[in-house]
């Protein structure tokens, strides 16, 4: 476990500083810039501003027009994503166990005018993930830390080549060694890592 993140952090000492981006460009839509900035002043468990940023991206980057979100929230994660989604035309499907909770997430998409391209499930992803079909372009693993690796086994399959599946929090809190050891060794990923100057952030590509 020690030396599995002594190699993490030796890799997010060598990334260049292009990828340990500290500040986002404003988001131009004024309706979801409002809602992000009422987030932000209160983050609690979203992801910090340069993750979503760096989420939009890789939607755009690889033309994603079906997307999954484990770990809804209050819906700031989403939102990034669903700006990038709005310019590839696609949509995020996007996990929530906890119905209050989900229901903030419903609201914030809803005053955001995002919530066409939006859909909450709520229950617990670990079973309500084996319900999707496949080709999924883009995978965001941000909910349960333990259960990472239940994700990444249930969803790779689903995922088409030239996919993504990506994952907060693998440099702080707790990563899961398990989780580390698969998507750095399954042959069916090529991984690497951004943002690790914050909670950090895995990109597993599907080759
Ligand atoms: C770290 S927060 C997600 C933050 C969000 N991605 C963002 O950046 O705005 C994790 C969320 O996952 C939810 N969660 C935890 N276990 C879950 C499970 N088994 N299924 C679905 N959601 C779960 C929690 O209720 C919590 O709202």
């Amino acid at each position: 476990m020690r030396a599995l993140l002594s190699a993490v952090a030796l890799l997010a000492a060598s990334l260049p500083a292009a990828a340990c981006a500290q500040a986002a460009p404003a988001v131009e839509d004024g309706r979801v810039a409002a809602v992000m900035a009422e987030l932000e002043a209160n983050r609690g468990m979203g992801v910090p501003r340069p993750d979503g940023q760096a989420l939009k991206e890789l939607v755009e980057e690889i033309g994603a027009r079906r997307a999954v979100e484990i770990g809804t929230f209050r819906g700031y994660s989403g939102l990034w994503l669903a700006l990038g989604l709005r310019k590839t035309g696609g949509t995020l499907t996007t996990y929530e166990i906890d119905p209050e909770t989900a229901e903030v997430a419903r609201r914030n998409f809803e005053r955001a005018g995002v919530s066409d391209l939006v859909t909450i499930v709520v229950g617990d992803a670990h079973q309500e993930v084996t319900k999707l079909s496949g080709p999924i372009d883009l995978v965001f693993i941000d909910a349960d830390k333990e259960g990472y690796l239940d994700y990444l086994e249930k969803l790779l399959p689903k995922v088409r080549k030239g996919g993504a599946i990506v994952a907060h929090n693998v440099r702080y809190p707790t990563p899961d060694p398990g989780f580390i050891r698969a998507i750095e060794t399954d042959p069916r990923l090529s991984t690497t890592y951004i943002n690790m100057d914050g909670p950090g952030l895995s990109v597993s590509r599907v080759r």
